[in-house]
């Protein structure tokens, strides 16, 4: 049983979750912060939960706080009137786009400081928060990030795998690419690349082996750029979590006829999905496939 570590001041958005065990939370997927994506539309900027300001429920400032770790290893939920999924800063002191930090104190004295993770904002907290089983992004693990946009999940990824783990970063957009480099430049386990994940020899020399590649470019060929990249740096028997944006693939079919194809795609090129989750009420028509790369075969008895 891992102890609750207790906290002091809050200050955070609530996103809430299904904490260890599964079974959705309420009140995360509403809009009453004005930011929320309910099922029924999206805010001009297609975004929830704001850009991080504003006040959570159950954690302002002087709150107590626990913080407790979740089921997967360097994520933990901030338990307070409502929970919220978090991070361990990398960075203390600093957020990366205006989200939310909880400072806690351990027995010791110490402090540790945690940033609140936007479910509204980054899919991966959606699936996190969707029950996904496994993410294999852990402490010291080295992962290949496609679709980094301008950093928003980068940075709790480097949150996540810590000092001993490695985050390459490979974003097409220069605009995007800029609010990445500059976060990078605080936090050394981040690697940005400024290239298009298409043409993966391009930043070849750049990338090292990895454990997992996390794609969320949302284009049409995902599953031959997730493939095409797993050929070059992901590790035999590593894994892949692809976000699948079905709109973005073929928005004249049922989102889960979208998602079946796109693992069949996989399946054909080495990939073994191992579970899929839907990204609902955070983003609609979105699932988040999980799996295996080249994984070896299991030796017959002798
Ligand atoms: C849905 S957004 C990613 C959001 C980001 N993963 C996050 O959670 O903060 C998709 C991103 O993929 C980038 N992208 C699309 N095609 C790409 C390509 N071929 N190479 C590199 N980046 C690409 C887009 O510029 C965009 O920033």
């Amino acid at each position: 049983m891992r102890a609750p570590i207790r906290g002091g001041r809050g200050g955070g958005r609530s996103f809430g979750g299904r904490g260890d065990s599964g079974g959705r939370g309420r009140g995360f997927g509403g809009r009453s912060d004005g930011g929320g994506r309910g099922r029924g539309g999206r805010t001009p900027r297609g975004r929830g939960g704001g850009r991080g300001g504003g006040r959570g429920a159950g954690m302002k400032g002087g709150s107590k706080v626990v913080v407790v770790p979740h089921k997967h290893d360097g994520v933990f939920i901030a338990k307070a009137k409502e929970d919220a999924l978090c991070t361990k800063n990398m960075v203390p002191g600093e957020s990366v786009y205006g989200e939310k930090r909880v400072s806690v104190q351990n027995e010791d004295g110490t402090k540790v400081e945690y940033r609140v993770w936007n479910p509204f904002r980054s899919k991966l907290a959606a699936a996190v928060l969707g029950g996904v089983d496994n993410i294999w992004i852990a402490p010291g693990t080295r992962v290949l990030y496609l679709g980094a946009a301008s950093g928003t999940t980068v940075s709790h990824v480097s949150d996540i795998v810590g000092p001993t783990g490695l985050v390459y970063a490979v974003e097409f957009s220069h605009r995007s690419g800029r609010d990445l480099v500059n976060m990078a430049k605080k936090r050394t386990n981040v690697i940005p690349i400024i290239e298009d994940a298409r043409h993966p020899a391009r930043y070849r020399m750049l990338v090292g082996m990895v454990d997992v590649i996390f794609s969320d470019v949302a284009q049409p060929d995902q599953a031959r750029i997730l493939a095409l990249n797993a050929s070059y740096f992901l590790k035999n028997g590593g894994h892949f979590v692809i976000s699948i944006k079905a709109n973005c693939i073929d928005s004249t079919m049922p989102a889960e006829a979208v998602f079946a194809s796109e693992v069949e795609k996989l399946k054909a090129d080495q990939f073994k999905p191992s579970e899929q989750v839907t990204l609902e009420p955070f983003e609609r028509d979105h699932a988040c496939v999980v799996g295996g790369y080249r994984v070896p075969k299991k030796q017959k008895p002798t």
